[in-house]
This record gives structure tokens, C-alpha cells and sequence, in this order.
């Protein structure tokens, strides 16, 4: 896995950040299993509610793009007036990335594109509700 390729994309990603009441920018770049990368940012909107985050516009993306396998996702977010923070995917995030993500997939968390942390999901998720649970 090319950690440093898949940071240097949450990092582009983030820059197309519309976040103009939070002023906090994200960008996600989501690896599927044949090498392709999705990137996403987060959008929001003046309600507030509808705001979709980074993560989810990725994996939206590559969704409605016929993708089902994933590899991992680098997320690197901030404020807007200064450089990506550890920033790890919120709990919705987690859990609608639960759906397609297997323990093994990895979360990289973005500072630089030579600064990150990398976590597998079963650290992100555990004991999480999924499809097992419904049959
Ligand atoms: N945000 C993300 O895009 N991903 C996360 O995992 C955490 C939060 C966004 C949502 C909102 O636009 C802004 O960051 C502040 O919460």
C-alpha cells in the first residue's frame, strides 16, 4: 500500500473543501481493492443537517460508481486558516464505511503527506451494528 500516494490525495481533496460555516476543511481519498482512488471533501449547507462529510462523499462516489471493495481511506482534515490536524471519521462516518469495509481495511489519519497515523477499522469500530445483525 502507497500510504504517502494516498495522503497526498486527501490533502488535494481537501482543498476542494465547501465549508464555509465551519471553516474546518476535509478531504478523504478512498483506496478500492484494484487500486483505484475516490476522493471526497466535505460539503455543507446553510441548515446544517444536510452536511455531508469528506469520508462519505468518497465513498458515495465510488458507490454509485459500481465500486464495492475497498482497501482503505486517508482522511485529512483542519481548519482552514492552517495545516491538516489528526482528524479521525466521525461516528456516522464509521459506521455507514462499516457497511463496505472489512476489520483489516485501514484508515489513514493525514497531518502531512509524511506525517500520518494508520489504523486498521476493527480499531476504529468495534462491537459495531452491521448486516450480520439483521439476519
Ligand atoms: N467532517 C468531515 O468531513 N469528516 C469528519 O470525519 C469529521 C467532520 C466535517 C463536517 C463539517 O463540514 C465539518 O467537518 C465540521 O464538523
Amino acid at each position: 500500500m502507497n500510504y504517502k500516494e494516498l495522503a497526498v490525495a486527501a490533502l488535494e481533496a481537501r482543498k476542494l473543501s465547501y465549508s464555509p460555516y465551519s471553516n474546518f476543511q476535509v478531504g478523504a481519498a478512498l483506496l478500492t481493492k484494484s487500486g483505484k482512488i475516490y476522493k471526497g471533501c466535505n460539503i455543507e449547507s446553510a441548515a446544517f443537517s444536510p452536511t455531508n462529510c469528506a469520508e462519505r462523499t468518497a465513498l458515495f462516489k465510488a458507490i454509485s460508481e459500481g465500486e464495492r471493495e475497498f482497501a482503505a481511506i486517508a482522511v485529512a482534515g483542519g481548519a482552514a486558516d492552517g495545516e491538516a490536524q489528526y482528524c479521525y471519521p466521525c461516528g456516522v462516518c464509521r459506521q455507514m464505511l462499516g457497511e463496505f469495509f472489512t476489520a483489516d481495511c485501514e484508515i489513514i489519519v493525514v497531518k502531512t503527506e509524511d506525517d500520518f497515523l494508520v489504523h486498521s477499522f476493527a480499531e476504529l469500530l468495534p462491537f459495531g451494528f452491521g448486516a450480520g445483525n439483521l439476519i
